[in-house]
């Protein structure tokens, strides 16, 4: 039997309690988006959230979300979030779906094969020693800053290598944070107001117009150069569709390029500003991760090839991407279909939570409890499959899960091995509802390991 197919009566999806008429459930979802979305399983596997009057399936049980992302994912597009980046976004792997998305994600997929990852981890490495080096010791810093800043230079500096793309990585720091930024809002936006000649329209299109013009002036360059840099454009510029022995228009390499700057920098950020915030508050963890950097890094910079071996440093790295992970992604009914049993319109928004579905107590022991343990080769989460999904999964998985693991498990150990990161005394850290949900505020004070 597959998940659509269910042995009792079909039946439409029960609502979230607290429904308004036109509001629909706007209230606790203001209020408290993070609480409410997560109260949703005990409603049952399949709820109706009605976002105004934007109605949402909101799939609780990993059986349906792995049925919707993998095993039918043919019968579903991208839905409204992603449908509403389109305009900025143009047309890349990220915003699209079908025929299309299926050709692109073959083309882009080389520039994130295993062999590349090195090469960037590398970048990676460079970044995270220039971060360490700009620590004084009892000197307070904003990790939420800092984290940022490198993944925003890890992500620009693996797209553009060389002498001459200084002044592109540095529009892309100016501008992909007020992009980032914007784009929330323009997703819970109506699309009416887009065009309205507002502060933060105006400083959102300023900011996607540079950065896509930044990108062109840099295609128009590699172009006119043809050498290969061996870094994500050049890959994009001369990867060839092995189907068709076509190559990519500058305008699709460039809406591809901001497609992955776009997806590839908060999430990341976040997640390291995290575990920086969990090993600040777990010394016991802390301690172990330290003594494991010291045995396999010691006072050298960390190499790529260092990184399988931090086993405890990745179990941390898996630990906080659970308790901290992406809160909402949409697909799209193509074609009306049941799924356990409820009857799913044609063109209905159904949505997942990876945040929600990890912090399940039917699926996780204890689950707000951050033990890195349970991730160990004999650990309990080892053997269980679809209910761990923070990169996602099916067609339209994270294409960057490899460079994210290098990316963080770089800093991290980096990081480690230089300093220790102490809470600034007196700071209360929120969880802030986002795309990845965000510490509020991260003071830490480096102090000086050796
Ligand atoms: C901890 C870090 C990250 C997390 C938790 C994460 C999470 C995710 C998730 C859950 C999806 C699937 C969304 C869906 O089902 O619709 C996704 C897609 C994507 N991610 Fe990531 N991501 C991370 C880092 C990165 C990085 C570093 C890059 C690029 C450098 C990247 C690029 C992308 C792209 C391009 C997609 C769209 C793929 C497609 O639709 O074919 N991500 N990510």
């Amino acid at each position: 039997m597959t998940h659509a197919e269910h042995p009792g009566p079909v039946v439409h999806a029960p609502a979230a309690p607290g429904r308004l008429p036109l509001l629909g459930h706007a209230i606790p979802l203001w209020r408290q988006p993070i609480a409410f979305l997560e109260s949703l399983r005990e409603h049952g596997d399949i709820v109706r959230l009605d976002i105004g009057t934007w109605p949402v399936h909101v799939l609780t049980s990993p059986d349906h979300v792995h049925a919707v992302l993998v095993q039918q994912a043919q019968q579903f597009g991208r839905g409204r979030i992603f449908e509403r980046l389109r305009p900025m976004f143009g047309n890349g792997i990220v915003t699209t779906d079908g025929d299309f998305h299926r050709k692109q994600r073959r083309m882009v997929q080389p520039a994130f094969h295993r062999n590349h990852i090195a090469g960037y981890a590398e970048v990676m490495g460079r970044a995270a020693e220039a971060m360490c080096a700009s620590w004084t010791p009892g000197r307070e810093v904003s990790m939420l800053t800092e984290t940022r800043r490198y993944a925003l230079s890890s992500v620009a500096e693996m797209t553009f290598s060389g002498g001459l793309s200084g002044a592109a990585i540095a529009e892309v720091h100016r501008s992909l944070p007020i992009v980032l930024e914007g784009m929330l809002l323009r997703v819970v936006m109506p699309k009416s107001l887009d065009r309205l000649p507002i502060p933060p329209n105006r400083r959102f299109d300023t900011a996607a117009a540079r950065l896509r013009r930044v990108i062109d002036r840099m295609i128009a360059q590699y172009g006119a150069e043809q050498e290969d840099r061996h870094d994500l454009l050049s890959l994009l510029l001369s990867s060839v569709d092995a189907e068709t022995g076509a190559t990519m228009s500058a305008e699709q390499v460039r809406d591809e390029v901001i497609a992955i700057m776009f997806a590839g920098t908060e999430t990341p950020a976040t997640t390291l500003a995290w575990i920086f915030h969990e090993l600040g508050r777990h010394p016991q963890v802390e301690k172990r991760l330290h003594a494991e950097v010291d045995a396999v890094v010691g006072p050298r910079p960390v190499r790529p090839d260092d990184l399988p071996r931090l086993t405890y440093t990745n179990n941390v790295f898996q630990e906080a991407l659970r308790l901290h992970s992406p809160l909402l992604f949409t697909r799209r009914s193509l074609e009306p279909l049941t799924l356990g049993g409820v009857s799913i319109p044609a063109g209905a928004e159904l949505a997942y939570s990876p945040y929600a579905l990890h912090r399940d107590p039917a699926l996780f022991r204890d689950p707000t409890a951050f033990d890195p343990d349970r991730w160990q080769e004999d650990g309990e989460e080892k053997p269980r499959p679809h209910r761990f999904i923070p990169f996602g999964a099916g067609q339209h998985k994270c294409i960057g899960d490899a460079f994210a693991v290098a990316e963080i498990l770089t800093a991290v150990a980096t990081v480690a091995s230089r300093w220790k990161l102490v809470p600034a005394p007196g700071v209360t850290v929120r969880e802030l509802p986002a795309g990845i949900p965000q510490p509020s505020e991260l003071p830490m004070i480096p102090v000086s390991r050796h």
